[in-house]
């Protein structure tokens, strides 16, 4: 991709902050681990921006919007893989970029390896998802990747039902897609991606999750 390549080459400044990502299936924990990951960095005194995708700018956050809504059930597959793409373009470039080029720690609910799962393999839309992503972002990845690993089905039964967006609503054999997209990039990235047993209490993970940032 020549594009890319200069897209890479004239855009990117080396980042001296930390790049810290989260990823899983709906319901398995994420966001009380950013909270307890937030605030093991704001206790050694870093400077530190939590965000999520999609979303985490204004542009973003309407992207997140039309992409979630139910109403939209007649959307493409490739429209869905572009907006969540699209989403995070302005993420990188308006937000994630400038707090690692400042020396922060970001750290993010959710990134490309969730457009590889949801999209690549529960869509069903392969390799290229990762050449958009690899565009969108830059060529931006994760300094480190908690995966938390929680089978689809007990996933869902803890979001409940009352309310799904769109992406909830898939059937489980869609969930299960994802999930084995998730498996495929721990074998694929193993020294950026940490698997995190997530059937066990949030204290466990908490502790979990800080032993290994202690060897960061
Ligand atoms: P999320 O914000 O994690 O959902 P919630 O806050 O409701 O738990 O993500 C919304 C949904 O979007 C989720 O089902 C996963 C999906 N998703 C993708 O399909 N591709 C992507 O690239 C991202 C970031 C999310």
């Amino acid at each position: 991709l020549v594009g890319s390549e200069m897209c890479i080459r004239d855009r990117c400044i080396v980042p001296k902050g930390i790049f810290i990502t989260l990823e899983g299936p709906d319901g398995s924990g994420k966001s009380t681990q950013v909270e307890n990951i937030k605030a093991y960095f704001e206790n050694e005194g870093r400077e530190v921006v939590v965000s999520r995708e999609p979303g985490g700018t204004s542009i973003s956050e309407k992207l997140r919007n039309i992409v979630l809504d139910n109403e939209n059930a007649e959307m493409d597959d490739i429209t869905e893989m572009f907006i969540y793409a699209a989403a995070r373009a302005q993420h990188v470039a308006e937000k994630i970029r400038p707090a690692l080029e400042s020396g922060a720690v970001v750290i993010c609910d959710r990134f490309v390896d969730s457009s590889i799962a949801y999209q690549g393999y529960g869509r069903n839309l392969g390799e290229q998802v990762g050449e958009v992503n690899r565009y969108a972002t830059c060529g931006l990845e994760p300094d480190v990747t908690f995966f938390m690993d929680l089978d689809p089905e007990i996933g869902r039964s803890r979001i409940g039902k009352d309310v799904r967006d769109r992406l909830e609503q898939q059937k489980l054999d869609f969930h299960y897609r994802v999930y084995e997209g998730y498996k495929a990039i721990c074998v694929k990235y193993p020294e950026r991606v940490v698997r995190i047993d997530a059937t066990r209490t949030v204290e466990e993970i908490k502790e979990d999750i800080y032993s290994k940032l202690g060897s960061i």
